[in-house]
């Protein structure tokens, strides 16, 4: 019997969007609860087993969704963090007061070197975010010196010193974090001025070019961008990204929502393709060219806290839900490949959308962590336009009527492979898609995989750590031969197919 489709994906690979930034595949490691200590640090003298005192179950796990580039030390806490306070032998580092989070005490034993040798662990980008807020321009120029400094200077004598003959060669830079509010609270005009300050001091140091990114927007502040680039005209080249933030927040608890509260975030992360367009079109009045790229480097969703926990940790829970959320907003980042060039979801380990959770010895991956693995192949892929021709759910929040789609996903292609990822957003209804993919001469699925589960609050623990993770599912199971796939209720899918393209010549 043949399965009725209920909408169609209509899949171009002859219209190109752009090249998919493996950026925007990026990560996000604060001084925060215990995201750095615990979560990635433990210490070279620590029972749980880590190389140079990184965590190595946690290097290993992220290996696997290969992680383009981390931004660190914040957040918040970037604008209170001094770097010298993290270099020189650990027993001599001062011990701070981490003012934003918690006023728990900092003890600088992770610091630059610590940060870089992570990555280069994890095979990522470093992403450094520099202080504005209450640090000085010397002190700023100076740390870019120290670790990019090929010249034979006092700074890269002592980060030789310090164990690092090498310079470490970073790229992206950034100049203060919210400094619309904890990094300041400044305003667009004040901000930019003090970007011009900053920027012209900020010298690669190294052979490659420095990468400077001020900050942007929170949410949808189309007033700060406007005002920000009316403040900065004239010079634009002093910068090569803005990044925004936007944090989606929550609805119900991270594992308890009813299936309104389900849909009322999933829509509330679909806002992030309007922000994406507001913004890029402010950007495209004063730089109708795109040198400078629109950034999102902090994003995901914010629940309260664990039970117990310190509040200032923002320790949460991660979901089925969230990984739905996960894979929405990589799949608006795919779409709009030429809009969009890094993001960096918050935050890598135990710290709101985290990829994994640890206690002590225990790990686990997160919901989220398998959207990121599955994912990955959509990296440094060129963007194909994907229309879907979908119903949508209504729902009633807040004495309204409120619309989402019913299917939403991406597709990418690399070589003779067709990545299409698509989303059922319905917590309780499968549903049958046709594919419909157009401009090659064949398409055979390889590959289907799926990750859902039998409960809509599904989450992974330590006791049961696998509750919710990808399966895969043979092609002839699930798609006939008019390519028709039936994705289950609530649930992330990533299709592959290897395809012929039309010969162009
Ligand atoms: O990610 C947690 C905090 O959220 C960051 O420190 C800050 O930039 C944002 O407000």
């Amino acid at each position: 019997m043949s399965i009725q489709p209920d909408i169609k994906v209509i899949v171009e690979t002859d219209c190109p969007i752009a090249t998919i930034n493996p950026n925007i595949y990026g990560h996000f490691a604060e001084h925060l609860g215990y995201c750095i200590y615990g979560g990635i640090w433990v210490g070279e003298n620590s029972s749980i087993k880590n190389n140079r005192g990184i965590r190595s179950d946690v290097v290993e796990a992220l290996k696997k969704i290969k992680p383009s580039v981390v931004r660190w030390p914040g957040g918040c806490f970037a604008d209170d963090y001094h770097w010298r306070d993290g270099i020189g032998p650990g027993e001599s580092r001062p011990r701070r007061i981490n003012l934003h989070w918690g006023k728990v005490i900092e003890d600088n034993s992770f610091g630059t070197h610590e940060f870089i040798e992570f990555c280069r662990q994890i095979g990522a980008e470093p992403y450094i975010c520099g202080n504005v807020g209450s640090g000085t321009v010397r002190e700023m120029k100076d740390w870019l010196e120290y670790m990019n400094s090929l010249k034979d200077s006092t700074l890269a004598q002592e980060r030789a010193a310090n164990g690092s003959l090498q310079p470490f060669n970073v790229k992206y830079f950034g100049i203060g974090n919210e400094n619309w509010g904890c990094g300041g609270n400044m305003s667009a005009e004040y901000y930019a001025n003090e970007v011009k300050r900053y920027s012209t001091f900020l010298h690669p140091f190294g052979e490659k070019p420095l990468y400077k990114i001020a900050c942007g927007p929170c949410g949808d502040d189309a007033n700060w961008t406007r005002r920000f680039f009316e403040a900065l005209e004239g010079h634009l080249g002093l910068i090569q990204g803005f990044a925004a933030h936007y944090y989606c927040g929550t609805s119900g608890t991270a594992t308890e929502y009813t299936d309104t509260q389900w849909y009322d975030l999933l829509h509330k992360a679909l806002k992030m393709e309007s922000l994406l367009l507001k913004h890029r079109a402010i950007m495209d009045e004063f730089d109708p060219e795109r040198k400078i790229s629109l950034i999102v480097d902090e994003w995901g969703t914010w629940h309260p806290v664990i039970p117990g926990t310190h509040p200032r940790f923002f320790h949460q829970q991660n979901s089925l839900r969230d990984a739905l959320v996960a894979a929405l907003t990589l799949d608006i980042f795919n779409r709009h490949a030429d809009k969009i060039a890094m993001a960096n979801i918050a935050q890598l380990v135990n710290v709101l959308q985290a990829m994994i959770l640890t206690k002590d010895k225990n790990f686990l991956l997160t919901p989220t962590y398998h959207v990121y693995e599955m994912y990955a192949v959509h990296q440094g892929a060129q963007s194909v336009r994907c229309n879907i021709n979908t119903d949508e759910i209504h729902f009633n929040i807040e004495d309204e009527t409120r619309l989402l789609p019913r299917v939403a996903g991406s597709a990418s292609m690399k070589n003779d492979l067709l990545n299409l990822s698509l989303v059922n957003t319905h917590t309780r209804e499968p549903i049958a898609v046709e594919l419909d993919i157009r401009g090659c001469l064949s398409v055979q699925v390889k590959e289907y995989r799926v990750l859902t589960a039998d409960d809509i609050h599904a989450h992974n623990t330590f006791n049961e750590p696998e509750r919710v993770q990808p399966v895969s599912k043979s092609p002839t199971e699930i798609v006939e031969e008019n390519l028709i796939v039936t994705l289950p209720a609530a649930s992330v899918n990533l299709i592959t197919c290897k395809i012929k393209v039309k010969d162009t010549k």
